[in-house]
């Protein structure tokens, strides 16, 4: 297994299974750190940079809130407008990074350009952490997602993931490439124009991975042990912020997981899995069925990227 050691994390394409499990045994090592809201030293001669070109309330912050209870530092900015990245300058992404490198020992970045962390992990000589690039892929919130999976069901193969909503979604295109590496089938479930690009498909067949598309949430549900969901009513990932201005439009009842759904057709111990924000695909008053498992997923947030920085900073092996 390769060490993660100084290793950037840009995308879940070419992460093999022992990789997954080595992460989600060093988050069971930490997670009791988090659980009894204590900081430990681990981490207390280093510092996070966060560079965010777009909007998040959970990456950065899990990954801020992770740096601190390990006893690391963090600085970087939420809001690229406030730098000279987002002003007249349009600064560089090389130009920007290589100012960043020397003000911590990992960054963070977010950014609407597909392939931006990319870039920046070319110029930076400390470890970069793609927090989602564009419609390209957000490995830490998958890797979230997984590890949080692993926990409520005890195993991730031979399970059945429905996956519902916009398949142009980085979110969706991190999970293909995870669940590539186990025994698990997938059910797609998009409207026709946002299916996940032709390319990428035909790049994932040669991972083999179990693949199927259904029209209708309401035709496959019964099939499924992990509900996994992103919205249809989304923004344009490919900007840098989009203000909600008028009707924003309702989701269709096919890509719509209501309470009642899945007390007519779900298996009963099925799990939903939203990376949030969420729309009217996913509605509150599914938050107190046994099925939901989205708040979970928040504290297996930290967790999770407590665990990456101890791997990558190499406070663990
Ligand atoms: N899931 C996720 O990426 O949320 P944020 O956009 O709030 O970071």
């Amino acid at each position: 297994m390769r060490s993660f050691s100084g290793r950037d994390i840009l995308s879940l394409k070419d992460f093999e299974r022992e990789e997954f499990f080595r992460i989600f045994e060093i988050a069971d090592e930490l997670a009791p750190i988090a659980r009894d809201r204590q900081n430990t030293d681990l981490l207390k001669d280093k510092t996070l940079v966060t560079a965010f070109y777009q909007p998040s309330t959970r990456t950065r912050l899990a990954h801020e809130a992770a740096m601190l209870r390990l006893g690391g530092a963090v600085t970087g900015f939420a809001d690229a407008k406030m730098t000279r990245a987002g002003d007249f300058y349009q600064e560089s992404i090389k130009d920007t990074v290589k100012m960043l490198e020397y003000y911590g020992d990992v960054l963070v970045m977010r950014h609407f350009q597909q392939g931006a962390p990319h870039e920046a992990a070319k110029w930076a000589s400390i470890p970069v952490i793609n927090a989602g690039d564009g419609w390209g892929e957000h490995p830490t919130q998958v890797l979230t997602d997984l590890y949080t999976i692993l926990k409520e069901k005890g195993t991730l193969d031979g399970l059945t993931f429905l996956c519902v909503g916009d398949f142009r979604m980085r979110t969706m295109h991190s999970m293909a490439y995870a669940i590539s590496q186990f025994d698990i089938k997938m059910i797609a479930v998009h409207p026709e124009d946002m299916s996940i690009q032709p390319e990428m498909m035909e790049d994932l067949q040669r991972y083999n991975l179990k693949w199927e598309e259904a029209g209708d949430v309401r035709d496959v549900i019964d099939q499924a042990d992990v509900i996994y969901m992103e919205p249809v009513v989304q923004p344009d990932y490919t900007k840098s912020r989009q203000e909600a201005t008028g009707d924003k439009g309702l989701t269709p009842p096919q890509f719509q997981v209501t309470r009642e759904l899945l007390a007519d057709k779900a298996k009963g111990d099925s799990i939903i899995l939203h990376s949030l924000p969420r729309q009217d695909e996913l509605p509150s008053d599914v938050d107190i069925t046994r099925h939901s498992r989205y708040w979970e997923e928040a504290f297996n947030g930290v967790v999770m990227r407590m665990a990456l920085l101890a791997l990558i900073l190499g406070a663990t092996e």
